[in-house]
């Protein structure tokens, strides 16, 4: 068992960084982290301010593919951990315009691996880098396909997976070749507080309270496995302590789900909390618009690697976990307000202004 005492945490600022951060306060007495956030549109200080003031919480502002800042960032405070989050994380962003992926997610982990593999030369033993990726490197399955396992074949089909495949064949590499202690999770769709509302449950909730349409791409029929936050924390931390060094793990919730059902789900939930004033069903307000391009049809996680070696599962079910996370955004309205701003509405018109005929601006 590794002890985790002082841990760099990249885009600790954003949906599940800024989840994070809150579990390892909270579950690890004596360990400091240490938030390096570029905070880009997707990042927020909001996401902190639970946390901000405490003494073992040092937030950053800055960029994982500056080597200098991060290289300094692990000798002045003696780092002995990394769990990196950082990336770009949006699939329709990476259609709508790629190069930031190429930029963070493989140049930025690339610069990140070279500043660890400097700093940690020679004490190797000591430290632990984990990185932190996707189940959509895997590609797409068909219907009665087995679920994902650690062995499949990487086969990404969106520029977002391909950056985050490119990412985690430089962690193995890293490994191999220098020795550094990494550990790799891949991990399928998460959901819960703090997540940005171009992600489909926080945006499905929202446009429901304000009267917009719900836009289901395509047929709707897309599956996801879907997995609350709180439990992906909870693995991370298990794999950080005790996962076996150069290996990865598939993180799932078992709750496979097609987006329609999701969609119908968030709408049943918010009829019985909130009402609509003017009568009638959240279901009504739902549509189906142009599909995305290069569509994945389904992710599933076979979850026995992690669930076997480390023994860990997830709590949450879907029911309770979706409760959780609509209560979460009905009683944080400050926090939806402050995240609505120009950027949110700018990327709001650029992804489906077409798609929508405009009803969703
Ligand atoms: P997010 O987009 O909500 O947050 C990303 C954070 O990284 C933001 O705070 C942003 O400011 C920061 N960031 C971006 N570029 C940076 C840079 N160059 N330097 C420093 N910080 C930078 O993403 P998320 O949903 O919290 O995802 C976190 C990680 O988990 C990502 O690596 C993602 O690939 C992975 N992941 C996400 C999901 C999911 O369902 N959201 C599922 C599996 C894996
Ligand atoms: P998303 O939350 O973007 O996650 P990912 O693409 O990483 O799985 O999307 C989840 C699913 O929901 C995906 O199949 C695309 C679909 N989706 C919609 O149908 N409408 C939307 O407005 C969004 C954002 C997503």
């Amino acid at each position: 068992m590794r002890t985790i005492r002082r841990i760099l945490v990249t885009g600790g600022a954003g949906f599940i960084g800024a989840n994070f951060v809150h579990h390892l306060l909270a579950s690890a007495k004596d360990c400091h982290v240490f938030n390096l956030d570029l905070l880009t549109y997707a990042g927020s200080r909001n996401n902190l301010r639970d946390v901000i003031d405490s003494p073992r919480h040092t937030f950053i502002q800055g960029d994982v593919a500056d080597q200098d800042l991060v290289s300094r960032l692990l000798r002045d405070n003696e780092i002995n951990a990394i769990a990196h989050f950082a990336a770009e994380s949006h699939v329709d962003r990476s259609i709508a315009g790629p190069e930031a992926f190429i930029q963070t997610n493989i140049v930025g982990t690339f610069r990140l691996l070279e500043a660890a593999r400097l700093a940690w030369q020679g004490k190797f033993g000591e430290n632990v880098f984990l990185h932190v990726s996707t189940d959509e490197v895997y590609g797409t399955l068909a219907p009665d396909d087995e679920a994902f396992t650690e062995t499949n074949a990487y086969a990404p089909n969106s520029p977002y997976a391909a950056s985050k495949a490119a990412s985690d064949h430089l962690v193995r590499a890293y490994f191999h070749t220098y020795g550094l202690r990494t550990v790799t999770t891949n991990c399928s769709n998460n959901y819960g507080p703090y997540q940005y509302p171009e992600k489909l449950i926080p945006l499905m909730i929202i446009n429901a309270l304000t009267g917009k349409p719900l836009p289901v791409y395509g047929d709707g029929l897309q599956v996801r496995d879907w997995l609350y936050v709180t439990d992906h924390c909870r693995a991370i931390e298990t794999v950080l302590k005790r996962g076996r060094l150069g290996d990865t793990y598939n993180i799932g919730g078992l709750c496979e789900r097609a987006n329609i059902e999701i969609v119908q789900m968030v709408c049943g939930l918010l009829d019985e909390l909130r009402p609509r004033s003017e009568g009638g069903s959240y279901y009504e307000q739902i549509v189906h618009v142009e599909d995305r391009p290069g569509h994945d049809r389904r992710y599933a996680i076979d979850p026995a690697k992690i669930g076997t070696e480390l023994g860990w599962r997830p709590f949450e079910t879907l029911q309770s976990g979706l409760r959780k996370t609509v209560l979460w955004y009905l009683d944080n309205q400050d926090w939806v307000n402050a995240v609505m701003g120009e950027k949110y509405r700018e990327w709001i018109a650029l992804n489906y202004a077409a798609r929508t005929g405009g009803e969703l601006e």
